[in-house]
């Protein structure tokens, strides 16, 4: 199955857990996008891989006029829901993948993409798209779990997230983000980073991970190291905290 198959099919089937997920649904980076939307005052914004639609519902309450995309259809159908349930005007909805966008070039003032890029089968040629739809002085805000510069915690991490969801790609280390935005035409991102508690069971409970994988989890975590223990400050039943970052850039303004 192609990778961006396989991404739809895992979230289509778990599309109503992450409207209720306290992962999702709350954060201090939502009154934060909220805030930003107030300042750049009535913004076009695009919610990039919108999931349950957090994001968008965060930058409407501040004005902007919302596109929620995602590549699933039934995440859409659970924003559509939400937008009629909470009377949100201005916010529709597209379907399609971050690497293509069905957008004309400087369509947004805000591009905003929350807890969806370490999916992407092709986070570069994302960026580039993202470039191409953002107004020459929009704003791009990319919130993702990151992994650590470490190699050593990088690569348990990585594991750890493919063994819960089939359709990970990569959580990518700030530096790696610094990087891919810069070759994409972006600034330098200014980037802050915090922790997020996950809790083992509603973890692989929201992605209906096997048991065989759960165990496969349980395994690699058990034989972690002193250092990955205490960076991810993993407890008995699996639960560790997961490094998430805020980087925000805006086009390179040419020389
Ligand atoms: C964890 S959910 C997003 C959560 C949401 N942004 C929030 O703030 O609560 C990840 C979403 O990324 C979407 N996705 C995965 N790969 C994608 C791609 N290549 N293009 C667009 N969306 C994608 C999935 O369908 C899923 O809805």
């Amino acid at each position: 199955m192609k990778q961006r198959s396989l991404a739809a099919e895992q979230f289509g089937a778990s599309a109503h857990a992450y409207l209720s997920s306290s992962v999702h649904a709350q954060g201090t980076d939502l009154p934060r996008l909220t805030e930003l939307s107030r300042r750049l005052d009535r913004p076009a914004a695009l919610d990039l891989g919108c999931g349950a639609g957090h994001a968008g519902f965060a930058m409407a309450q501040g004005g902007a006029r919302v596109t929620a995309y995602d590549l699933s259809a039934e995440m859409l159908a659970v924003v559509e829901g939400e937008v009629q349930r909470r009377g949100i005007h201005g916010m529709q909805t597209r379907q399609g993948p971050a690497e293509h966008l069905p957008f004309a070039d400087t369509t947004f003032d805000l591009v905003a993409t929350r807890f969806s890029a370490h999916h992407w089968l092709d986070v570069s040629a994302a960026m580039l798209e993202v470039r191409r739809v953002l107004r020459a002085d929009g704003t791009l805000v990319v919130i993702d779990a990151i992994a650590p510069e470490s190699p050593l915690l990088d690569t348990l991490l990585q594991t750890v997230e493919i063994l819960r969801d089939a359709s990970h790609v990569r959580d990518y280390r700030v530096s790696e983000w610094a990087a891919l935005l810069q070759a994409a035409g972006f600034a330098a991102p200014e980037s802050d980073t915090w922790t997020l508690p996950m809790e083992f069971a509603t973890w692989v409970a929201r992605m209906r991970t096997p048991e065989l994988r759960v165990n496969a989890i349980r395994d690699v975590l058990a034989r972690a190291t002193e250092e990955a223990r205490r960076h991810f400050r993993m407890q008995t039943d699996g639960s560790f905290n997961l490094d998430v970052a805020w980087m925000q850039t805006q086009p390179r303004t040419q020389v």
